[in-house]
C-alpha cells in the first residue's frame, strides 16, 4: 500500500525520489507526489496515475531539489485525485508531510483544527498531521512533532520537513514500516528496503512509537514521550540486483523462475541429510509439548497454511487448524498452554495477520512467524521466527514466497515428528532427500514453460474457470484460481473436487474449462471420477498429472505433465504450472501483471 521516501545527499534529489517511487510501485498505488526544497523554497508536484506521469510533469516544470520527500498513495480516505495525493501541507505552506497508515480520530482532529481557523483542502486523514504540527510549532519542528504524535490515534508512519528548518527530517513510526538507510554522504528513509538497497546496506529499523530526527550530520532517535533513545544499526543481506528484472518481462515471471533457487536457499542450510537432522535458528525447547497448531494468514499465505495442515496431519500427527487472519482476529479463540500459533506472511506487515498475532500475544499464546521480509513487524513481534529465503518478492501475485513457505512448513512438520518420536530416521532422511531434489524437478518443469504458454494461448478468452483438487492438492486448486483471477481478472473458483456434486457442477458447460490436479496419490481414483463427471457434461478439462501417466488422456482436453515425487510433496510442483498458466493468460490479455488493478503488495490497512 502507500509508500514513503525521503532523501538528502549529493545525488540528484529528483532522480533519487523518482527512482525510489518506482521501486515502491509494486506495493500498489493510484496517485503519487513529491515535495522538494530548493534554495529555501518548497516545490510540490502531485498526480493521479503513474510515476511516469509524475516524472513527465516534473520534467516539464523543470523542478530542481536540494532534498525532498515522495509518496505513492493507495486511496483509503478520499478518492484517488491530485488534490488528495501526498505530500500534504499546513495553512502557511511551510510544513510538508507524507504519511502511510490511517488516522482513526482524524475527523475529530480536523473539526477541532477547523474551529481553530485551519483551512483543509483535501479529503484525506493525513492532512491533519501538517496542521497539527503547525498548531504546535514554536520554532522547533521536532518539539511540534513530539506534541502532535500524542494526539494521533491509529496507524501513522510519516516523514515531515519544514522550510523553516532547512536540511532537517523527522520520521515517525507507529504502524507501517519505516527504515532509515545511511552511508558516509547521504541518508534515505523509506517504508521499504527496495529504494534503499542501491545506496546502502546499513539501516535502522524504526519500532512503533519511535521518532527519528536527522540532517546531513546527525541522527537522533526519540520515543513518543520525547526521551532520547539508542538504536542499533543492522546490515541487510539483500542486494540491489535482487530487485531488478534481469531480462524477464515481468517480476512475476522472474520470481516464478527463481523458485528452485529460493527453495534451495530456504531448506538447504536447515537440513542435514547425513544425520537426518533439521536445525532452525530457534531454541528446540520452543517447540516442546505442542499439542495443536493454528495457522493464521491471508491470501496465498493462507493457502500455504492449508497445505501445512495436511503436512502436519500426515507427518507429525499434530492436529491443526487454519484461519483467515481477518476472521481469526475477531473470533473468541481459546489459547491453550500447548497450542502453537503460526503466522505466515511474505511481507510480515499484513494488517490482519499482525493484529491476530497481537491478539494471541495479549492472551498469552505461543507465537511463531513464517516470514520472508527480514525485520518486518510480524518477524519482530513473534516469539520466534522462521525465515523463508525467497529474497524480495516484487510482483504483487505471490509465487516464490508461497513455495518457500511450503518448504518451511514441511521442515517444521518433520522437525516436530522427530521431536515427538513419530518418525523413523530412515523415513525422515527419505523425506529430506526428496525435498532436496524438488528444486531440480522444478527446474526440469520450468524448462518446458513454453508448453504452458501455448496452452494459455488456447484458453485466454474464456471468462470462467474451475480449479479442482483433492487432499493436499485441494489448497493448490484454490491458489491456482487466486493467481488467475488476480492478474488476468478472469473469474475462477477453486474447489475440493468432491464438493462438485453439491452445487458447482451446475456451472459446467463448454464455456467453463476445469483445471484438475490429478496426481497419482491416495485420492487419484476419486479425482478421476470427478474429471469424468465434468467431461461427460461437455466441460473442457486441463489435467495436471504425473509425467508417466498415459491412462487419463482419453477423458481430458489437455494435460500438463509434472515430474514425479512423493505424494505429500506434490504441491511444490503442481503449483508451478498454475502460476505460469495465470501469468501467460494475463500476458495475452494485456493486463498489468506486476501491479494488477486495485491490489497492493503489502496490505497494511484492514
Ligand atoms: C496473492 C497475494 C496475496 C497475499 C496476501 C498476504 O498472490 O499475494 O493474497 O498472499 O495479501 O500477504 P502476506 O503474505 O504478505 O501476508
Amino acid at each position: 500500500m502507500c509508500g514513503i521516501i525521503g532523501y538528502i545527499g549529493p545525488r540528484n534529489t529528483i532522480k533519487v525520489l523518482i527512482e525510489g517511487l518506482k521501486r515502491l510501485e509494486y506495493r500498489g498505488y493510484d496517485s503519487a507526489g513529491i515535495a522538494v526544497m530548493h534554495k529555501g523554497e518548497i516545490k510540490r508536484v502531485r498526480v493521479k496515475g503513474k510515476i511516469c506521469d509524475l516524472e513527465n510533469l516534473i520534467n516539464e516544470q523543470l523542478i530542481l531539489g536540494d532534498y525532498g520527500i515522495g509518496h505513492t498513495r493507495w486511496a483509503t480516505h478520499g478518492e484517488p485525485s491530485e488534490n488528495n495525493a501526498h505530500p500534504h501541507i499546513d495553512c502557511k505552506g511551510e510544513i510538508i508531510v507524507v504519511h502511510n497508515g490511517i488516522i482513526e480520530n482524524y475527523s475529530f482532529l480536523k473539526n477541532t483544527l477547523i474551529k481553530d481557523g485551519h483551512i483543509f483542502v483535501s479529503e484525506t486523514d493525513t492532512e491533519v498531521i501538517p496542521h497539527l504540527i503547525e498548531h504546535y510549532y514554536e520554532g522547533n519542528l521536532l518539539d511540534a512533532v513530539k506534541k502532535t504524535v500524542k494526539l494521533l490515534k491509529g496507524d501513522f508512519t510519516f516523514i515531515a520537513i519544514s522550510k523553516n528548518e532547512l536540511d532537517q527530517f523527522i520520521g515517525v513510526k507507529n504502524g507501517p514500516p519505516l527504515i532509515l538507510g545511511i552511508n558516509d554522504k547521504e541518508k534515505i528513509i523509506s517504508s521499504d528496503l527496495a529504494p534503499i538497497l542501491n545506496f546502502t546496506k546499513d539501516v535502522y529499523h524504526l519500532e512503533n512509537g519511535e521518532i527519528c530526527y536527522f540532517s546531513p550530520d546527525k541522527i537522533e532517535f526519540y520515543d513518543f514521550e520525547g526521551n532520547r533513545i539508542k538504536k542499533e544499526k543492522t546490515v541487510v543481506n539483500w542486494s540491489p540486483h535482487m530487485i531488478e528484472k534481469r531480462g524477464f518481462k515481468h517480476f512475476m515471471l522472474k520470481e516464478i523462475f527463481e523458485q528452485p533457487h529460493a527453495l534451495r536457499e530456504t531448506i538447504i542450510g536447515k537440513t542435514s541429510l547425513d544425520e537426518g537432522k533439521i536445525d532452525f535458528d530457534v531454541e528446540p525447547s520452543f517447540f516442546k509439548n505442542i499439542e495443536n497448531v493454528h495457522f493464521i494468514a491471508c491470501g496465498t499465505s493462507f493457502h500455504a497454511g492449508l497445505v501445512g495442515k495436511y503436512f502436519f496431519e500426515e507427518i507429525c500427527e499434530v492436529p491443526s487448524e487454519v484461519d483467515y487472519a481477518s476472521e481469526f482476529r475477531y473470533r473468541n479463540f481459546l489459547v491453550e498452554k500447548n497450542s502453537l500459533f503460526v503466522f505466515i506472511s511474505q511481507s510480515g506487515e499484513t494488517a490482519d495477520t499482525l493484529a491476530s498475532l497481537r491478539e494471541v500475544k495479549r492472551k498469552g499464546g505461543r507465537t511463531l512467524g513464517i516470514i520472508n521480509v527480514p525485520e518486518s513487524a510480524i518477524a519482530r513481534e513473534s516469539d520466534a521466527t522462521l525465515y523463508t529465503q525467497a529474497g524480495p518478492e516484487i510482483g504483487v501475485a505471490s509465487t516464490k514466497a508461497f513455495t518457500t513457505q511450503l518448504g518451511i512448513l514441511f521442515l517444521l512438520a518433520l522437525f516436530l515428528a522427530k521431536q515427538r518420536g513419530r518418525i523413523k530416521t530412515s523415513k525422515l532422511k527419505k523425506y529430506i532427500s526428496e525435498l532436496h531434489i524438488i528444486p531440480h524437478k522444478m527446474e526440469k518443469f520450468l524448462n518446458k514453460s513454453k508448453d504452458i504458454e501455448e496452452l494459455a494461448n488456447r484458453y485466454y478468452t474464456y471468462q470462467n474457470f474451475l480449479y479442482l483438487g483433492r487432499w493436499v492438492n485441494y489448497p493448490i486448486s484454490l491458489e491456482g484460481a487466486l493467481k488467475l483471477k488476480e492478474i488476468s481478472y478472469i473469474h475462477a473458483e477453486g474447489y475440493p473436487a468432491g464438493e462438485m456434486k453439491h452445487g458447482p457442477i451446475a456451472l459446467i458447460d463448454e464455456q467453463t474449462p476445469t483445471v484438475a490436479i490429478a496426481m497419482r496419490d491416495r485420492v487419484y481414483s476419486k479425482i478421476l471420477n470427478n474429471i469424468s463427471e465434468v467431461w461427460t457434461r461437455g466441460g473442457k478439462v486441463i489435467a495436471v498429472i504425473d509425467e508417466d501417466n498415459n491412462e487419463i488422456v482419453k477423458e481430458v482436453t489437455n494435460v500438463i505433465r509434472i515430474p514425479k515425487t512423493e505424494e505429500i510433496l506434490t504441491p511444490f510442483l503442481t503449483t508451478i504450472p498454475l502460476q505460469l498458466f495465470a501469468y501467460y493468460i494475463a500476458l495475452r490479455r494485456g493486463t498489468d501483471v506486476d501491479q494488477p488493478r486495485n491490489l497492493a503488495k503489502s496490505v497494511t490497512v484492514e
